[in-house]
This record gives C-alpha cells, structure tokens and sequence, in this order.
C-alpha cells in the first residue's frame, strides 16, 4: 500500500538560473496534481519553494504581493494573509510547507516529493 506520505523527497530539476532569476515568482506544476503545485520565489537573490495554494482557503500565492523587508513575506491576493518566504509562517498562526531549494552548476533545483514542471502535466496519472 502506498500514499503520497511513502514518497521520498528528491530534488527536482527546474531549469537554469538565468532564466528563473528574472521573475519574482513562478508556478512549478506538480505531477501529483493542483493541489501540489509549489511556487518558486527569486527575492533579494535568494530563491524560495512554498506550496501555492494558500493554506487559509487555496487562494494562489503566486499571485500575491511579495515584501522585500527584514522579512520576506508573500501576501495572499485572496484575503491578504501574510507568509514568510523563509519558515512558511503566517502571523495568523497559519503555515505553508516550503521545500529546500538548491543551485548547482547554473540549475535550480527544488527537493520535493514529486516531479515538478513549469509546464503543466498534460497526462492523467492512472491509480
Ligand atoms: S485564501 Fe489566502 S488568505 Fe484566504
């Protein structure tokens, strides 16, 4: 018997540096579908992973207003709840999974339980 919990995390190559480095944010489409999605955030030269659907009501993080202060925080567009870049925390007590990020010889990569594209998955996956 497997679940998603039996995966082990691995790091999932998202492409090069020089590209990446230009937005802010980007959707990494997850294999294990929407609600899996991470978003990849490149601020004040650090790049961060956190899941991007909000962890209030799915709201997409990857749209929202990004702070460049002492602390790096996302605001959700939906209802505007802040979340640290770095920790996933929220003041509102709330917290967002993030996810190691690496680069290595000019890539991105994001260690993650599934594959990550920032392509969306065309095929369905069969259970
Ligand atoms: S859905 Fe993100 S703050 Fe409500």
């Amino acid at each position: 018997m497997t679940s998603p919990d039996d995966k082990s995390f691995s790091w999932r190559q998202i492409g090069p540096f020089s590209e990446l480095s230009k937005k802010k944010c980007r959707l990494m489409y997850s294999s294990d579908g929407r609600d899996a999605d991470v978003c990849l955030f490149y601020v004040c030269g650090e790049f961060f992973a956190m899941d991007a659907r909000c962890a209030h009501s799915g709201g997409p993080l990857c749209d929202g207003d990004i702070e460049e202060a002492d602390v790096l925080q996302v605001f959700c567009p939906w209802h505007d709840y802040d979340f640290n870049l770095r920790t996933g925390k929220s003041s509102t007590g709330l917290e967002q999974h993030v996810y190691e990020v690496k680069l290595e010889n000019g890539t991105v990569y994001v260690k993650h339980a599934s594959d990550l594209s920032l392509q969306p998955f065309t095929l369905v996956k069969e259970n």
